[in-house]
């Protein structure tokens, strides 16, 4: 029976990185990096390609490449884009290749490199997301990109959705933190919004006045596609 765990933040991703090779990893950042990349397939893009560094994405700079990303959550001053899932409408990133870089999220993918699959969710593609790891049937690792190695709330409430329906579908819930995810996110599930009100980025989205990204990061199933990292043309 193939067994979930979910790593909090970044900070405890050392103790689960044995056997990767043999593991299908979640890596999550539900605010925004995660659902923004989602967004930017759903709205056409030609690839969407994570890089950690800024000097790394600075590398691919190149006509038809935009270059995304934030620091802090501000938009990175020489980037086209920062990291809004408001900003990747069609107009804007249909056919193009996208290099995007931010604080958690794009290290997180960076960390899990020999993972036997490595895919990018969010609310957005959940569905998608759940049907495929049943299907490969091996054993999952759900990672929280958090905040700066710091554990946060919609990460976690994100990976519990997930455990809840793995669990329904005979995977083994194999770790406490599963187990605290599965009823942070059955707590939250019937308001998300009002669960998150008080959360840390919540607050931060406040201070930046980007409030209105939290309804785009809380859509569920609006895309029908998993992001794998190897399907992401990388
Ligand atoms: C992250 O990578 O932690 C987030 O995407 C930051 C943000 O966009 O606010």
């Amino acid at each position: 029976m193939p067994q979930i765990e979910t790593i909090l933040t970044p900070a405890l991703f050392h103790l689960h990185h044995k056997n990767l090779d043999e593991k299908q990893v979640v890596v999550i950042d539900i605010l925004r990096a995660t659902t923004t990349m989602v967004v930017a397939y759903e709205n056409g893009a030609k690839n969407v390609i994570p890089v950690e560094s800024l000097e790394e994405a600075f590398k691919h700079k190149a006509p038809g490449v935009i270059l995304a990303g934030e620091r802090n959550g501000v938009k990175v001053d020489a980037f086209d884009l920062g990291n809004s899932p408001q900003e990747f409408t069609r107009d804007v990133v249909e056919g193009k290749t996208i290099v995007i870089s931010t604080t958690n999220g794009t290290k997180a993918i960076e960390a899990c490199a020999g993972a036997k699959y490595r895919y990018i969710s969010s609310f957005r593609n959940f569905t998608a997301m759940v049907n495929q790891l049943i299907e490969n049937n091996c054993d999952v690792l759900l990672f929280c990109a958090g905040w700066k190695d710091k554990f946060n709330l919609e990460d976690t409430i994100f990976a519990g959705a997930i455990v809840e329906k793995l669990g329904e579908n005979g995977f083994e819930i194999n770790d406490d933190a599963s187990i605290m995810a599965r009823s942070l996110w059955q707590s939250a599930k019937s308001d998300l919004a009002g669960f998150l009100a008080n959360a840390s980025h919540v607050k931060r989205f406040k201070t930046l006045h980007i409030e209105s990204d939290l309804e785009v990061c809380l859509k569920f199933d609006s895309f029908v596609l998993l992001l794998a990292y190897r399907l992401m043309g990388l």
